[in-house]
């Protein structure tokens, strides 16, 4: 299987949106990587609901939703009734994961759990043969543009050995400072799909990019 690549909206000219994801939309990329930010599970305010909404209706491609954001529980149905497809939300930001799990299941969608840097991998065991995604975090997470934390590398392979000791099909989601210096370490160590924002974002031919990545 090759390599997803799930470019981050949030990098995107918001002026010129619907060109942006026209491009993208025409693109090899395989999903639209949307970051949800409440300002206070992350220093930020992204978007909402009425630009998921809006994005849903330029695209067939898989929305991949990745709440950073409290309480996930309270808005799970609100995104899944907007189209997603991959919903993921933060280990750190509930104490209810099976619950959501649950919940995006019943409703056929992909589930996923987000990880920070300072979290430990160990952290994920008793999920990790019940979700379908885990979107490993390359940045502490709030913002577009920040450089690639490298021991990134050494937990992308000690999660690669718990999902295959577990048994586990979760595919591995490596996001943020993805770009061309780190993005074959990546691939060799097991990562499924790759974030990328501003990489993608702020090269002058977004195909040639996502290629690049591929
Ligand atoms: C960070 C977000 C990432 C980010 C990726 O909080 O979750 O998805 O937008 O952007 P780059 O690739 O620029 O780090
Ligand atoms: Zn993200």
């Amino acid at each position: 299987m090759s390599i997803k690549i799930s470019p981050s909206i949030l990098a995107a000219d918001f002026a010129n949106l619907s060109e942006e994801c026209s491009k993208i939309d025409k693109s090899n990329a395989d999903w639209f990587h949307l970051d949800i930010m409440d300002g206070l599970f992350v220093p930020n305010i992204s978007f909402g609901m009425p630009v998921v909404r809006t994005i849903r209706q330029l695209t067939k491609k898989p929305l991949d939703v990745h709440l950073m954001i409290v309480q996930p529980e309270k808005y799970i149905t609100e995104f899944i009734n907007l189209g997603s497809n991959i919903i993921t939300v933060h280990i750190e930001a509930t104490n209810n994961l099976n619950q959501i799990i649950n919940k995006i299941h019943e409703s056929s969608l992909k589930s996923g759990i987000a990880i920070n840097p300072q979290t430990p991998i160990s952290d994920l065991k008793e999920y990790i043969n019940k979700v379908d995604l885990i979107c490993l975090m390359g940045v502490n997470p709030g913002f577009a543009g920040q450089k690639f934390i490298e021991s990134t590398h050494e937990r992308l392979q000690e999660l690669k050995h718990l999902i295959i000791s577990s048994g586990s099909s979760a595919l591995i989601e490596v996001d943020g400072g993805v770009n061309k210096e780190n993005y074959q370490q990546l691939k060799s160590n097991g990562a499924d799909v790759l974030v990328a924002g501003s990489y993608i974002f702020n090269s002058p031919n977004y195909n040639i990019a996502i290629d690049n990545l591929k």
